[in-house]
């Protein structure tokens, strides 16, 4: 639907009388009446980048989830507010790994007489409390558009990796990119003693995944693969590396939001593509580019709910605090945390 011309002409009145104290990033996943507004777009990684270049812009305007908005924090300088529109825009796999729960893994890890060989390696979607873990127990952050680095990073600094908190993300990658065997990687339930695995086990796997998975990306089956395939003959299928092992092996092209986009800017007029991940991405790119075939990969809708929190009254009011000098929604990590998961963060912008 068009966006309400009294929002558009309220939120371009807030950003004309910001100027340049304010920055606003947005993520792929973002609605077209808020990416209108963006000074940027990215995927995670892009995002946390630009908000860590940002260093003249007194407020950073973070439309995505929170634990983007926490990240900006840590990179951003102590000056430098980040405020999210919506408090309640989180993400249900960050929140999947709980402070408490990955001490505990860590504590049986010790137990056994192991953690001093295991890295722990942190997604991006996850709190600024695993960070910080992540960054005292001499891991790093990854996102998927650098987990392959990541990993080989890891590998060369201890024998295990603790992936958390994406089991899907972290299979994926261990696999088809580093060429390890399925074998090799065990899953780590949180809600059972030593994870529902023995000893043994978790001595011997190289990659301990966290029972982790985005809700949004679960959805895409290989049998959604398989019925693409026959609807549309010489279909590309391209997804998102958080989407399940077997859909990400029977995919044509894997990679994060930023190499979707780009993929599909670069394919060729009439080409076909079936595209496993959020559907307001899809979507846009679909309507950019009417030349080419670009639908989604399931048959029922799947936008990101919490994403979608952010919408245009949520950026007005944002904007409009700003000018009326009382800010809303800023999101602070406090210095000890912040201290530690910028070590992990920092670890990660320094990949090779
Ligand atoms: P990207 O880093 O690929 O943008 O992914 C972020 C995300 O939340 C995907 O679900
Ligand atoms: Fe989290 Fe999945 Fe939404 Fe990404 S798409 S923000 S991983 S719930």
């Amino acid at each position: 639907a068009p966006s309400d011309p009294d929002l558009v002409a309220r939120a371009l009145a807030a950003k004309q009388a910001l100027g340049d104290r304010v920055f606003i990033l947005g993520h792929h996943y973002q609605r077209d009446e808020v990416v209108q507004f963006a000074d940027v777009t990215g995927d995670s990684f892009k995002l946390a980048r630009d908000a860590a270049n940002r260093p003249d812009a007194e407020y950073i305007v973070f439309c995505g989830v929170h634990f983007m908005a926490e990240s900006a924090d840590i990179l951003t300088a102590d000056g430098q507010q980040v405020l999210l529109p919506d408090l309640a825009a989180g993400c249900s796999m960050a929140d999947m790994a709980t402070a408490e729960q990955v001490e505990q893994a860590w504590d049986v890890l010790e137990e056994l007489g192991i953690a001093e060989r295991v890295v722990p390696v942190s997604y991006m979607n996850s709190s600024a409390d695993i960070k910080a873990f992540t960054g005292k127990h001499g891991g790093t952050i990854c996102t998927s558009s650098n987990a392959e680095r990541a990993l080989t990073w890891a590998f060369e600094q201890g024998e295990q990796v603790l992936f958390l908190p994406d089991q899907h993300l972290g299979r994926n990658t261990a696999v088809r990119q580093l060429g390890l065997s399925l074998d090799d990687c065990v899953l780590y339930n949180p809600f059972k003693p030593m994870g529902g695995l023995t000893a043994d086990q978790l001595r011997n796997a190289k990659m301990i995944l966290w029972r982790g998975h985005c809700s949004v990306h679960g959805r895409f089956t290989k049998e959604c693969v398989d019925e693409v395939r026959e609807r549309i003959p010489g279909v590309n299928v391209l997804v998102h590396p958080e989407c399940r092992y077997e859909v990400v092996e029977s995919a044509d092209y894997v990679g994060s939001t930023e190499y979707i986009i780009k993929t599909l800017d670069a394919a060729e007029p009439g080409s076909k593509w079936a595209v496993g991940t959020e559907l307001n991405l899809v979507r846009r790119v679909a309507n950019a580019h009417s030349d080419k075939e670009i639908v989604f990969l399931d048959k029922s809708v799947c936008y990101c709910s919490t994403m979608n929190r952010i919408d245009l009254p949520h950026l007005v009011w944002t904007l409009e605090s700003l000018v009326a000098g009382k800010p809303v929604n800023r999101i602070t990590v406090a210095p000890d945390t912040a201290a530690l998961a910028q070590a992990a963060l920092e670890q990660m912008l320094a990949l090779p």
